[in-house]
């Protein structure tokens, strides 16, 4: 069980950047008592403001609580923090929900073991800094026990998703889904440019925006379902798809608009026509990316 102090929970949050302060905020609401540590020190007093209590050292962050939740930019980050206080770390628990590569988070793991502590992966799920939206969650990836042990602490943060115990899964479903989060925030902003250079109302667009976007998850699943079925592409749908990059590329140049990215959906349109006609197998996307070679 995690450590509580008379009856009341409490969790020491290491790393406050947007992430763990919004961390903190919500533990706080929930009634949870919160030492916090950062490396820069203005950040911490904005949460000792809010009720938290400030740790002078990363060892007195450690040696607060049980469970210490990391928030920090990368896992090199954990090994500069929690590096200073390593005699510190026998018999805690350490949920990193900070971001990077699975390798990355499953090395972490290891290494935070070989210090007598347990670990969790988290990857989060959030709208931004704003883990209130009712679109959050997190997932986790670890020993079960560990995560079960650890749930109900962890649980103000955001709804919860445990994926298994491999340390690193966290961080492939997190990544995965920000594979696809980060090219629509480019793609977003160059179609509000688009919009704005030529001379018209992102206000009018946005309601439009939206509502297309009702018609991701009806190819979410279409394409799931043509890269499980080990089937050939269509020659006629990539040119298809290479004749509307075309298209999108002069509309967002005749406005000024950026179009760095739709030359590389171009690219690889035309790679994939180019594969097919050496070929002559039409080749799928999925397979272009790399999908189907185990
Ligand atoms: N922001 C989001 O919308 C969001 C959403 C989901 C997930 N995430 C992930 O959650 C994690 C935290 O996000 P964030 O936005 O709060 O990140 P952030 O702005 O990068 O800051 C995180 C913290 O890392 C600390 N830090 C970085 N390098 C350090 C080092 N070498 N030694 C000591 N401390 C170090 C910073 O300390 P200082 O204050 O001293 O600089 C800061 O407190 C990241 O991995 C991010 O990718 C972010």
């Amino acid at each position: 069980m995690s450590q509580q102090q008379g009856s009341t929970a409490s969790v020491s949050v290491i790393g406050l950047g947007p992430m763990g302060q919004a961390m903190v905020r919500a533990f706080l609401s929930a009634g949870t008592e919160v030492t916090v540590w950062n490396r820069t020190s203005a950040k911490v007093d904005a949460m000792v403001a809010l009720g938290a209590k400030p740790a002078n050292s990363v060892a007195e962050a450690l040696g607060s609580n049980e469970l210490i939740v990391v928030s920090l930019t990368h896992y090199d980050a954990m090994y500069q923090v929690l590096g200073q206080a390593t005699d510190q770390l026998a018999g805690k628990v350490i949920a990193n929900l900070s971001s990077d590569s699975p390798e990355k988070a499953r090395v972490g793991g290891t290494w935070v073991r070989s210090h007598g502590a347990q670990f969790l992966s988290g990857g989060f799920m959030s709208a931004g800094d704003n883990i209130e939206h009712p679109a959050s969650y997190i997932f986790y990836s670890g020993p079960r026990e560990v995560f079960d042990a650890q749930a109900d602490l962890l649980r103000p943060l955001s709804p919860q998703e445990y994926l298994g115990t491999d340390d690193g899964l966290a961080q492939v479903f997190y990544q995965a889904l920000l594979v696809t989060f980060h090219p629509w925030i480019l793609s977003y902003h160059q179609a509000l440019a688009l919009i704005e250079r030529s001379g018209h109302d992102i206000d009018q667009f946005l309601p439009y925006a939206v509502r297309s976007a009702g018609a991701y998850p009806f190819f979410m699943e279409e394409y799931a379902k043509t890269a499980k079925e080990d089937g050939s592409g269509d020659l006629a749908a990539l040119q298809m798809m290479d004749a509307g990059a075309q298209h999108i590329i002069e509309a967002s140049e005749e406005v000024g608009a950026d179009s760095t990215l739709s030359h590389a959906a171009q690219s690889l349109w035309r790679k994939a026509i180019t594969e097919t006609e050496a070929t002559s197998n039409a080749v799928a996307m999925f397979d272009l990316m790399g999908g189907r070679k185990n």
